[in-house]
């Protein structure tokens, strides 16, 4: 089991003592995407959403479970590709792979060919994500920064700022505001 770990995952150490890790989507079982664009890298913008439901998760298996139900909702319900977000990230602290760095998404209308979209799974409305899913968001964005994959000046918005919605949820916006490449008028 912790061979199968190893290979379905990238590991990567970024400062400090707390690795990112990354679970593709061999790790977590996703459904081949129906149909796949190319995104042009590095993107200009970093799109941050909550999955509002399924609600937060703290283990790796319920994270998993969070992971399918979005992408079957997003497949079967919507009519998507795939997932609509670039990557999920977990109350486990892992990050997951969604569409990845390359392939445009479905999570922000006007911003999917542009940016990165990521996914916060829970409801963030009045409740603020814990401090190691927030910390794997700034590793994963700060990843992507590294590998040319993310602009280094990066313009950073909450969904609510290009589409009308809830999302991030309210708790998780007034966090966001405070990140250092947040921008108020995207
Ligand atoms: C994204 O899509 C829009 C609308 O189709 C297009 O005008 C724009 O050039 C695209 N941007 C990139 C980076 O592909
Ligand atoms: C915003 O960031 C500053 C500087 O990092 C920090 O001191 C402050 O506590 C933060 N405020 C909130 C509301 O998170
Ligand atoms: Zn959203």
């Amino acid at each position: 089991m912790h061979e199968i770990l190893v290979t379905l995952t990238t590991v990567v150490v970024i400062g400090g003592s707390l690795a990112l890790n990354i679970i593709g989507r061999a790790g977590w079982g996703a459904r081949k995407p129906k149909f796949t664009q190319p995104m042009p890298n590095p993107v200009p913008f970093v799109v941050i959403h909550h999955s509002e439901s399924p609600g937060a998760c703290t283990t790796t298996s319920a994270c998993i479970a969070a992971m399918k139900s979005m992408q079957n909702y997003h497949m079967d319900h919507n009519g998507w590709a795939d997932i609509g977000y670039s990557f999920g990230v977990g109350g486990d602290g892992n990050a997951y792979e969604g569409r990845g760095w390359s392939t445009v998404g479905a999570h922000a209308p006007g911003y999917n060919n542009k940016s990165i979209g990521i996914c916060l799974i829970g409801n963030w409305m009045y409740a603020l994500p814990p401090d190691n899913q927030l910390q794997t968001v700034h590793q994963l964005i700060q990843y992507g920064v590294d590998q040319r994959k993310i602009n280094p000046e990066y313009k950073l918005v909450g969904h609510r700022q290009v589409t009308a919605t809830d999302c991030p949820g309210d708790r998780l916006f007034k966090e966001i505001q405070n990140w250092t490449h947040f921008t108020p008028k995207p």
